[in-house]
């Protein structure tokens, strides 16, 4: 079992680069299953959830060409079957986007029902469901398994979500791609990475208008060619490391990312007293006095992300009186304030909202992460208390966080990895 140790109270200075984003990069992978070609990809993160999807895609025939650390092209042309290995697709959340690749190429689909972080609720694909069965296919989940067929090909529909969902708005983009006809999704998601996955698919021959907006139109393609494409930067990763400057202190320049995608964060950061200054591809974060608290709610793209939630309640457990943080996409995603109250964290949660008291410090102890973003959190935790954190669970971590350790440490954190046995220790006494 692998733990971080983190010595904490050292203020953050320097640079940092943000790597592509995980969200996007792990609908663009699948999406390459419908290209007749060769896709290049430049800019994957190197993380743990891209490359299970890229398991998956060589069991399937898929050949993959390694270009540098950052850049693969993927050959899909001889890919001949609908389905993967469940086991590799249980371990992954995106694997549902094979659904709507598969059913887009292949126009029938058996995949494994998408494992992922569990944060203590319902992960449901019903919207996903409503929309292929509206575009013709049948649909049935058994043992585990979704199985979608359709006569040959999907047809286009108008789809409306009941809820907004970004899950949803990827998959039926994908089917409908080269679906016969024209899809019109209504009440779609409108995240960074759904634009980035409308634009690789249009740089290999798709058309598809309107992604982030909320109605996305699809004219079925009859397929898809090889080409380029650079992923975007990582939204959520940027505003990690600007929630941990803002947490512990200090200056850092965050590099390599797209502003206008992190005002949701950089707004809150400012209200919260914390200096934030756009430039053209990078941000620089400043905090220098104490943290003001604040009231926050997530909300779909462009408002405050979830997957922000965890990092924003961690930093306003020292900020100053009374803070709100509201979850208003998802149904629990609290189970990491168990482990800020063993770092003395004043939090309590009354059904989708934390009330937190701000404390004049926090101080380290052996916690554990649940999920990507509440690791992500509690090493924010770490790096703000007074003592050391050991943090197990850090496994989750990895899956979305390219080399947070070594980026966290040049910009002077105290923090390492350590691998501790998880078999029981026998102690062997010497005879005499
Ligand atoms: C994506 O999950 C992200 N995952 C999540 O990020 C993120 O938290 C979430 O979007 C919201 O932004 C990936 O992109 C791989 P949703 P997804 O469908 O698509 C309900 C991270 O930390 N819903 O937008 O699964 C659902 O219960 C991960 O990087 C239905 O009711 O989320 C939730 O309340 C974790 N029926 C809301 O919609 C459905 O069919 C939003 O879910 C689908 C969703």
């Amino acid at each position: 079992m692998t733990q971080y140790v983190i010595n904490g109270g050292n203020k953050l200075h320097g640079e940092i680069e943000i790597s592509g984003a995980k969200n996007a990069a792990v609908a663009i992978i699948p999406a390459a299953l419908m290209v007749n070609g060769v896709c290049r990809i430049e800019n994957l993160p190197q993380i743990s959830d891209v490359s299970t999807l890229l398991n998956i895609l060589k069991e399937m025939g898929a050949v993959i060409r390694v270009v540098d650390k950052r850049t693969i092209d993927i050959d899909c042309s001889h890919v001949g079957t609908s389905s993967a290995t469940f086991d590799t697709m249980r371990r992954i959340r995106a694997s549902y986007y094979l659904i709507g690749a598969l059913l887009g190429r292949f126009g029938k689909a058996d995949v494994a029902m998408p494992g992922g972080c569990n944060f203590g609720g319902v992960r449901p694909i019903d919207q996903h469901m409503k929309g292929f069965v509206a575009m013709g296919a049948e649909m049935t989940v058994q043992n585990g398994i979704v199985s979608a067929t359709t006569g040959g090909r999907l047809r286009g529909a108008s789809i409306y979500l009941d809820v907004v969902s970004v899950g949803a708005t990827i998959n039926l983009m994908l089917g409908a791609a080269l679906a016969d006809g024209n899809t019109f999704i209504e009440n779609a998601a409108r995240e960074p990475h759904i634009v980035d996955l409308a634009n690789f698919l249009n740089s290999m021959g798709a058309d598809i208008r309107g992604a982030g907006t909320n109605v996305i139109k699809v004219r079925g393609a009859r397929r898809l060619n090889g080409g380029f494409y650079s992923i975007i930067p990582d939204q959520i990763e940027a505003g990690t490391y600007m929630a941990a400057v803002a947490g512990a202190g200090g200056e850092v320049l965050i590099k390599d990312v797209i502003p206008k995608h992190l005002e949701c964060i950089s707004g809150k950061l400012r209200e919260m007293g914390v200096s934030v200054f756009e430039h053209e591809d990078s941000v620089t974060v400043r905090r220098v006095a104490p943290l003001l608290g604040a009231h926050v709610k997530t909300m779909p793209y462009p408002g405050f992300p979830t997957d922000m939630q965890p990092q924003i309640s961690t930093i306003l457990s020292t900020a100053t009186g009374t803070s709100t943080v509201t979850e208003g996409v998802w149904d629990n995603r609290f189970s990491y304030t168990d482990e800020l109250a063993k770092m003395g964290g004043s939090i309590r949660v009354i059904g989708r909202t934390a009330i937190i008291e701000g404390v004049p410090y926090i101080t380290g102890a052996p916690i554990k992460a649940g999920d990507l973003r509440a690791g992500a959190a509690l090493v924010i935790a770490g790096l703000c208390a007074r003592g050391v954190t050991v943090l197990e669970g850090v496994n989750y971590i990895e899956r979305g966080y390219e080399k947070m350790i070594k980026k966290l440490s040049a910009i002077g954190a105290d923090i390492h990895s350590r691998y501790v046995s998880d078999e029981p220790q026998i102690v062997v006494q010497e005879a005499g």
